[in-house]
């Protein structure tokens, strides 16, 4: 069994952070996203992963090189442009040969790893086993139609879903799934959708199982559900204290790295900093990542992730559910007028109120 995982596509929901950032390196519980995916890979035994990143893209090998700290042997596979799901499949085939693979979207996170999944798609001896998770909003995803323990029909963004399940990011395949990209057509939208290979594959009699995810998973497309997932990660920190804490209220399950300093505040926990960060006169509430090298002065913070090198000083309003990139500065100033000054980058959301 070798492991698929994307890491390449758009992006374009998370701008202006993937501007200069491959979103699949940005930090959930301050460790990158794609890291969880690669880890529950080697947990479940896999020695073998390709990672499809966009053509020219080198950050993310810069970050897993060879991928031995992991225990994995990684193959990087340039993608010439996010043509879709089933293109990604597609042009991994060289990598995969004849084997069995799990394909998995670097940007889904779950809680629990993955090997049931393969245990179930073993067992079935099935083609195709599909994850999947009830949602609320079935329409924004692949959407099965399920007549007892078998899947007969699968939709893309369906107007009128036929079930409540979101089909998730964990798909599991033997070797048919390559007859059924290569004679699929691109969608209206231009890509090749994973969908009409699963639709593929049913109308040609193939057997497609699937498992119902019942802890948490999310598709981390947007702020909201990096914020969501970070929340959920720091839910389950294991909480190691470094650095130095001064006349401090640390509580709850709090994490502090190396070299960082706390005088002064307060830190009501789920929270993990990273190593050099400075907390002074400052509150950190539930579920706030910070990482490495980070400074909040004379500010609050809760439910937000900071990305490394980013300063909070003297803001009187408290700031929660932000996501702020590398090197970022929010800063209150002293010059008359009063007045917001601003240095915005491209896409960036700002909410005053
Ligand atoms: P999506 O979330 O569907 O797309 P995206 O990452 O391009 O984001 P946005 O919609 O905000 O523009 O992609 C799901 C996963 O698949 C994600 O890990 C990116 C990856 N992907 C590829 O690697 N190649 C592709 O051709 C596509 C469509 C996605």
């Amino acid at each position: 069994m070798k492991a698929l995982i994307t890491a390449g596509g758009h992006g374009t929901r998370l701008r202006p952070i993937t501007h200069t950032k491959n979103k699949h390196l940005i930090p959930i519980a301050n460790r990158t996203m794609l890291s969880y995916a690669l880890e529950f890979a080697a947990e479940a035994g896999i020695t073998e992963a390709g990672i499809i990143v966009n053509q020219g893209d080198t950050e993310i090998e810069g970050e897993f090189g060879s991928g031995s700290d992991l225990g994995l042997k990684i193959t990087y596979i340039p993608q010439e442009a996010p043509l879709g799901l089933a293109h990604v499949v597609k042009i991994a085939q060289p990598f995969i040969g004849d084997e069995n693979f799990i394909f998995y979207l670097g940007d889904n996170i779950l809680v629990g790893g993955i090997r049931k999944f393969i245990d179930e798609f073993e067992s079935n001896g099935s083609n195709c086993h599909l994850v999947l998770s009830k949602v609320s909003d079935p329409e924004r995803f692949g959407v099965p139609e399920i007549e007892g323990d078998k899947i007969i029909g699968v939709e893309e963004k369906p107007t009128e879903p036929k079930s409540s399940f979101a089909v998730t990011g964990i798909y599991l395949y033997d070797s048919s799934i390559f007859e059924a990209v290569n004679n699929i057509e691109p969608s209206a939208r231009g890509e090749l959708e994973i969908s009409d290979a699963h639709q593929y594959l049913l109308d040609n009699g193939r057997n497609v199982t699937f498992s119902e995810i019942t802890g948490w998973w999310k598709d981390t497309g947007k702020a909201s559900d990096l914020l969501e997932a970070n929340r959920l990660v720091l839910d389950n920190l294991q909480e190691e204290r470094n650095g130095t804490i001064e006349n401090s209220n640390v509580t709850g399950r709090v994490s502090i790295g190396e070299g960082s300093k706390v005088i002064g505040s307060t830190i009501r926990g789920p929270a993990i900093l990273g190593k050099d960060v400075v907390v002074e006169n400052a509150y950190i509430g539930p579920h706030t990542a910070i990482a490495d090298g980070c400074r909040i002065i004379g500010s609050e913070l809760e439910y937000s992730i900071l990305m490394e090198r980013t300063s909070i000083i003297d803001v009187q309003t408290r700031i929660e559910s932000s996501l702020i990139g590398y090197d970022a500065e929010v800063i209150r100033g002293s010059a008359k007028p009063k007045s917001h000054r601003l240095l915005i980058g491209d896409q960036s959301r700002i909410q005053i109120s």
